[in-house]
């Protein structure tokens, strides 16, 4: 697009354009509320589905009421089998995402350090690393471990990997929820009545998927 008409296209979207963000909460245990998908956890023996802090043989023992709906789901390195990297994989339509876990922040050694490593669209963008602070009582907080809010808006999917593949360590993962944004973008001609672009792709009040495009 040349520059001239770049910017015609911005002066004639200025005229009537709004904005929203339409936030969308994906529970570790329950379905995304607006698509149906789950969190897929491989292998799944790697992986404990935590309720109500209900687990017989977990390592971390938070109180349910830190995490949202009293839901995670544990993984603990130094007990899946070696050479595993236990993974959770997230595929959702948005341009923002925001992965919440509970890491231990005092803890009596470190075999409850959280080394985590993400992988968004097949490359590796970032690592989480958290040790805590030895004290005999252990003491745990809900954390946003991986933060995206530049990607281009579309269909994406996150990995999220228990240990940095490759590296030797104790690390325990307890996953809590993720929130994406879908940006909507709406831009309406008063003039000729139509929609100039119109770009919604899930619809939070009707849990219905929209068309994304202009009327003709
Ligand atoms: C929407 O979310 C983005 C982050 O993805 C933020 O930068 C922007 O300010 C938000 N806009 C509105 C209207 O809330
Ligand atoms: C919270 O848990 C209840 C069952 O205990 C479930 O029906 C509900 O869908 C969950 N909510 C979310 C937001 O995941
Ligand atoms: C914990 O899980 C066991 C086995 O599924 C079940 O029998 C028990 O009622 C649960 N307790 C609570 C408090 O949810
Ligand atoms: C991301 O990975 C794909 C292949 O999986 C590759 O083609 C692309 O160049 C990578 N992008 C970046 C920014 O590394
Ligand atoms: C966010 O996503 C963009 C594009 O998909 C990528 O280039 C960037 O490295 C990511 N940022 C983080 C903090 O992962
Ligand atoms: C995302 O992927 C689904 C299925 O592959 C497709 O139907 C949908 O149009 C895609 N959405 C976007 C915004 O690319």
């Amino acid at each position: 697009m040349s520059p001239y008409f770049a910017s015609a296209w911005i002066l004639l979207l200025s005229q009537a354009v709004w904005a929203l963000n339409v936030t969308s909460y994906a529970d570790d245990t329950f379905a995304d509320l607006v698509t149906g998908h789950h969190i897929q956890y491989t292998p799944a023996h790697a992986w404990k589905a935590v309720n109500n802090g209900n687990c017989t043989n977990c390592v971390s023992r938070p109180i349910a009421s830190i995490a949202y709906n009293r839901t995670w789901h544990e993984s603990d390195l130094s007990a899946s089998s070696q050479g595993v990297t236990p993974k959770a994989t997230f595929s959702f339509v948005g341009e923002s995402i925001f992965v919440y876990c509970i890491v231990q922040q005092l803890g009596p050694d470190l075999s409850a350090s959280s080394y985590m490593h993400f992988v968004l669209d097949g490359n590796h963008t970032s690592d989480f690393i958290m040790l805590p602070t030895i004290n005999d009582e252990p003491s745990y907080v809900p954390v946003a471990v991986y933060v995206n809010t530049s990607m281009p808006m579309g269909n994406h999917t996150l990995e999220i990997f228990n240990g940095i593949p490759g590296k030797s360590h104790a690390s325990v993962l307890l996953l809590d929820y993720i929130v994406y944004i879908n940006f909507k973008l709406d831009a309406f001609d008063d003039k000729n009545n139509r929609h100039l672009y119109r770009s919604e792709l899930y619809n939070p009040d009707t849990q219905c998927h929209e068309s994304v495009g202009s009327d003709d």
